[in-house]
């Protein structure tokens, strides 16, 4: 394979290696433990693309070579998680974005910022899109989405970039500004993704005069809880673990199972958060909501997302909705549990920053 070496991989070969393989004549596709290194050493050095460039000649050039398959594919499987197929299945999501696609690309400049697979790219363009740039922060998906997008006839109209969001420059990649921004980076607890930087930087310097954003808003949803679904760490082994009750993530400790038996109260809003060109999105401040109890034992608020494109095209994962919704129910336990009274009104805040959202209550 003849490498076309930019600074990186360069200052890589000259390491050793490389350069050892290159004196003796042989290939880099001779050894695949030492191509694997080489492949993670240009990953580590922001160089992904290279790496994904060498596993696509690996598979090329040598088509019956086990070993380097294994090693080529592990290279390209990089970051595509397995969470893509779940996410692909939540049909819900899938045609609450086709709908507000069809609905506002028509003629229209688009950026899609984390496209993944392309998949909402494709839409805006079969919705009459004039271009849409596709950008993802992740090399071996923007590889991956370039292949799709490609295979589905589409390259003339869609240009993918393999950029953070964040990075991208109005001018030189995207031609002067764009008139919609279709995102879909919302973790279970909203924030997790770059969501709220990803967002206000776009509407901030990326956007033209009344852009449109889908989604346009969305909201932090939580109601009062009662979560028993896993029983506290105790004695193991003769040892008292307790302690760890105390530090387990809170996202992780509980997995809400579907169904509203835990839920003790209606879901409200703990924070809204609109998209709106030339306007940063909200940041981190703090938000108080008054959650209302159905009575029982309250130890904590449940919390769900709520996805809005426009007033009649709104996604929502509450608690004993459609089972395709794929997105997890969290549960943030409080200090201590509370006995309620039916009516009784229990004060709850919410803030997020970097990506973490925390929400407490009890009073
Ligand atoms: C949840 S997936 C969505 C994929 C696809 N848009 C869909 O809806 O099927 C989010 C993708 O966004 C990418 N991503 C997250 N934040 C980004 C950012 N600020 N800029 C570019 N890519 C980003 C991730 O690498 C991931 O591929």
């Amino acid at each position: 394979m003849t490498l076309s070496l930019n600074r990186d991989s360069a200052r890589l070969l000259n390491r050793g290696i490389g350069k050892e393989m290159m004196q003796s004549g042989k290939s880099i596709f001779d050894d695949p433990a030492v191509f694997l290194g080489m492949a993670m050493s240009l990953k580590e050095s922001g160089s992904a693309d290279q790496a994904v460039k060498m596993a696509k000649a690996a598979l090329a050039e040598r088509p019956d070579d086990a070993e380097l398959n294994a090693v080529a594919r592990t290279i390209l499987s990089d970051g595509v998680h397995t969470y893509h197929q779940v996410m692909l299945a939540d049909i819900p999501r899938n045609v609450a974005y086709r709908e507000a696609i069809d609905r506002f690309s028509e003629g229209k400049t688009i950026l899609d910022i984390g496209t993944g697979t392309g998949l909402l790219a494709m839409m805006a363009v079969r919705a009459g899109a004039k271009h849409v740039y596709a950008c993802d922060r992740n090399a071996t998906k923007a590889d991956l989405a370039r292949d799709i997008i490609a295979a589905n006839g589409m390259s003339d109209k869609i240009t993918v970039i393999n950029k953070m969001s964040l990075d991208l420059d109005r001018d030189a990649d995207l031609g002067g500004g764009v008139d919609m921004v279709i995102s879909e980076l919302f973790s279970a607890n909203v924030v997790g993704e770059t969501l709220m930087q990803a967002l206000a930087h776009a509407a901030e310097e990326l956007t033209n005069p009344g852009a449109t954003f889908l989604p346009e808003r969305c909201a932090i949803m939580g109601a009062l809880a009662e979560c028993k679904a896993r029983p506290d760490v105790t004695d193991v082994e003769g040892f008292d673990l307790s302690l760890l009750n105390e530090r387990l993530k809170k996202d992780t400790m509980v997995s809400v199972p579907r169904g509203d038996k835990f839920q003790r109260g209606p879901g409200v809003s703990l924070y809204d958060c609109v998209f709106e060109p030339d306007k940063p999105a909200p940041d981190s401040d703090k938000k108080f909501t008054t959650l209302t109890s159905d009575g029982g034992t309250v130890n904590g608020v449940m919390q769900w997302l709520r996805i809005e494109f426009a007033d009649d095209i709104i996604y929502e994962n509450m608690p004993g909705g459609d089972p395709l919704c794929h997105w997890g129910i969290r549960f943030e336990p409080f200090a201590k549990p509370l006995e309620t009274k039916k009516g009784e009104r229990i004060k709850v805040g919410c803030m997020h920053a970097n990506g973490e959202l925390v929400i407490w209550g009890n009073s």
